[in-house]
């Protein structure tokens, strides 16, 4: 989007110029077109609910075709049965992991229970997990459930102080859970140093990938993660509800029990015998019949990383991330940054504080920028990169600008909070 009749803030030229330089470096990564947006929108909450690959459509309609024609026998003809390991050898290369260690299908919270119930089994006797307190309320909330099943003592604390709190508690330590991106500032945690802590201490690492998959290369084998998670519909744009992914390092398979076990986790599952007996590998993850619209959907959403690799997308997201910076310290400097500055620890979004937040997204909603705003006073701008450009998060600041020289923020229609912020 370039922008219009928003000239007199100092800078505004030379930052438009940087843009469009910046555009013109970028262009063979700009994948704006693979996408379906609505015109005169900068969206910036693909952190939260991606955008519309082209290609989902689609592939749904076709999907939908089969079911119709073939009924049940789609099942096979159409391998359905084996779209979850299937899309998880897809996912897998973007967390850097080797094929057969993935596979699609349930929520993340969902899937967090599985992993956190199945890490107590194979740390049995160790009685602590550590966390970090200020985890996306879902991953506290499923661990606070799992402990009181298993035993667990939580230590939540700021991942810095992860490896202190592993010196504390070991031997004691079963799991450490984090996130790679902390969901309200975008700070990017040390993935391969808090593995090592955590492996340090005896104790297995597990991560939510919810926040990078799909923005930021992961490298999990070459890390020796042992058990991970990752959110379908925002980086990878699969839909609202898409399906989440479960990683578990080869070498714990034989050794991995999820606490559900469905029958498509089972190793014989048309026998249909009454006692349970784990697959072997990756499909012992899997749990009841999948969602195999939502599966459709976002198979063809995966289409986008066959034009660009998760490196790209990360060079074009700190491009973007770090421009975008520049553009609010100049047009917005009375506004605080929460994000770091330095790359290596910076996610794919930029989080400012502002009191009165929640009125502020809604105003820059109404000018046609899309972020959102997260408790208590954070207004959150997402950048996932392939449908963004240097000219939007500009435009995006213009914005922010114009909102607060005018007070928009305070107008009475944007007090009242919807259900989703
Ligand atoms: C880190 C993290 N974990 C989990 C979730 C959501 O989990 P679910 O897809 O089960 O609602 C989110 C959603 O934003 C998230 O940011």
């Amino acid at each position: 989007m370039t922008d219009g009749g928003h000239g007199g803030h100092g800078g505004h030229g030379a930052l438009a110029s940087r843009a469009a330089g910046l555009d013109a470096q970028h262009a063979a990564t700009d994948l704006r077109h693979l996408y379906d947006l609505p015109t005169g929108v900068v969206y910036l909450d693909g952190n939260s609910l991606g955008a519309p690959p082209r290609a989902v459509a689609p592939a749904v309609a076709a999907t939908l075709a089969h079911w119709r024609q073939d009924l049940v026998s789609s099942w096979n003809r159409h391998a359905w049965w084996d779209l979850p390991t299937a899309l998880g050898d897809r996912v897998a290369p973007l967390v850097g992991a080797a094929p057969g260690q993935v596979v699609v299908g349930d929520s993340v919270t969902v899937v967090l229970f599985q992993l956190l119930r199945a890490a107590a089994a194979m740390r049995p006797g160790r009685r602590v997990v550590v966390t970090d307190a200020g985890s996306f309320p879902t991953d506290l909330y499923v661990l606070t459930g799992v402990a009181l099943d298993v035993g667990w003592e939580v230590v939540a604390v700021r991942p810095g102080e992860v490896p202190q709190a592993l010196a504390a508690h070991a031997p004691d330590v079963a799991a450490v859970l984090l996130s790679h991106a902390d969901f309200r500032t975008g700070e990017l945690w040390d993935l391969p140093a808090l593995t090592a802590a955590a492996h340090g201490a005896g104790a297995l690492a597990v991560w939510d990938l919810s926040h990078t998959v799909g923005a930021v290369p992961v490298d999990l084998d070459a890390h020796d993660v042992d058990l991970a998670v990752g959110c379908g519909y925002k980086y990878l744009g699969g839909g609202p509800g898409a399906p989440a992914f479960t990683y578990v390092a080869r070498r714990h398979q034989g050794a991995y029990e999820p606490a559900v076990r469905g029958w498509h986790g089972h190793a014989r599952p048309f026998a249909m015998e009454p006692g349970h007996a784990f697959a072997d590998g990756i499909a012992r993850a899997r749990t009841g019949t999948p969602p195999i619209l939502a599966l459709a959907a976002l198979g063809a959403a995966l289409d986008v990383f066959d034009r660009v690799t998760v490196e790209q997308v990360r060079e074009r997201s700190l491009s973007l991330t770090g421009f975008l910076l520049e553009c609010l310290d100049v047009l917005v400097p009375e506004v605080d940054v929460v994000t770091p500055r330095d790359p290596g620890r910076r996610g794919s979004h930029a989080s400012v504080a502002h009191p009165e937040a929640h009125a502020v997204v809604q105003a820059l909603a109404a000018r046609g920028v899309v972020g959102d705003h997260r408790t208590p006073d954070l207004v959150r701008l997402g950048v996932a990169a392939p449908y963004l450009t240097h000219g939007d998060v500009l435009h995006a600041a213009l914005q922010l600008r114009a909102v607060l020289d005018a007070g928009e923020h305070r107008a009475p229609e944007h007090q009242v909070r919807a259900t989703v912020t």
